[in-house]
Order: C-alpha cells, then sequence, then structure tokens
C-alpha cells in the first residue's frame, strides 16, 4: 500500500514539474496567440488599418534586435508611426514578457515571411 502512495506521489511530482516546465517555455505562437495579437495582424494579409505579420517580418528582416528592443518599448517604430498608438496596450503587455519569451515572440513573427 504504502508503496503505491509513494510511486502515485512521484508521478504527480514529475506531472507538476513537466507543466511548470512547459509553462516557462512558451513558444513564440502561443504567445502571439495568447495575446491575442492576431486581432488586428492577421499573417499574410495587412488590413487598411494594420501591418500583416508578413510585413512586420520583412521591415524587420535582418532586425531581430531592434524588434526585440521595440517589443520592449527601446526601439521607434519603423512602418506605420503614424498609428503607433494603436500598440500602446499591446506594447505594455510585450515590455512585461520574461527576455527570453519576448525573443520568441520577435523570432516567430520573423519566421512568417
Ligand atoms: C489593436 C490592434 C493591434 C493589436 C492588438 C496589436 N497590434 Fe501590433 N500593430 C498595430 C498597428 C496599427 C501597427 C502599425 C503601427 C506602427 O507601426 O507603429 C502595429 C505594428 C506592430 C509592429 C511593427 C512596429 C513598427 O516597427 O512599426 C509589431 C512588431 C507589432 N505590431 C507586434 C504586435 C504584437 C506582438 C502584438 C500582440 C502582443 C500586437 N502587435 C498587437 C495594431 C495592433
Amino acid at each position: 500500500m504504502r508503496m503505491k502512495r509513494y510511486v502515485l506521489f512521484l508521478s504527480v511530482l514529475s506531472l507538476l514539474l513537466m507543466a511548470s516546465i512547459s509553462f516557462a517555455g512558451r513558444s513564440g505562437e502561443e504567445i502571439f496567440q495568447t495575446m491575442a495579437c492576431g486581432a488586428c495582424h492577421k499573417m499574410e494579409e495587412s488590413t487598411p488599418m494594420n501591418p500583416s505579420v508578413a510585413k512586420i517580418a520583412e521591415a524587420y528582416q535582418g532586425k531581430k534586435q531592434q524588434l526585440i528592443d521595440y517589443l520592449n518599448g527601446e526601439s521607434e517604430p519603423i512602418i506605420d508611426p503614424a498609428k503607433a498608438n494603436l500598440m500602446k496596450s499591446s506594447l505594455r503587455r510585450t515590455k512585461e514578457l520574461p527576455e527570453e519569451e519576448r525573443v520568441a515572440l520577435a523570432e516567430y513573427m520573423l519566421s512568417a515571411q
């Protein structure tokens, strides 16, 4: 009996551990979806209001660090600064991400070309 409980305890423990590891390592795509960036940014087609992810990837090709800095509020917008206020509340949230998630988010957007 005791042994069974111990094994059960160990399996629950390892499940919890795995869950917390996968939480720490969210992919860029998961972050993009969880933060509802896609509500404004379609993958391929820009709308009159919002640049597509492909357009963002094109503008930031070879400038990954600049994109990370932008998502951290440390670099000015380069695509449509006149509409920069539409990004304000999203930027407030991307600034609060842990650095490795900001990097994953930038890499995800850059891969969309
Ligand atoms: C309410 C609509 C809206 C939402 C939600 C939104 N964006 Fe944007 N985003 C815009 C608009 C409009 C622009 C163009 C303005 C600009 O370039 O500053 C833009 C521009 C950008 C740019 C290019 C900035 C540049 O250099 O000009 C990036 C990168 C970006 N968004 C990432 C994101 C990410 C990541 C999220 C989710 C966390 C997000 N956006 C959510 C509307 C939105």
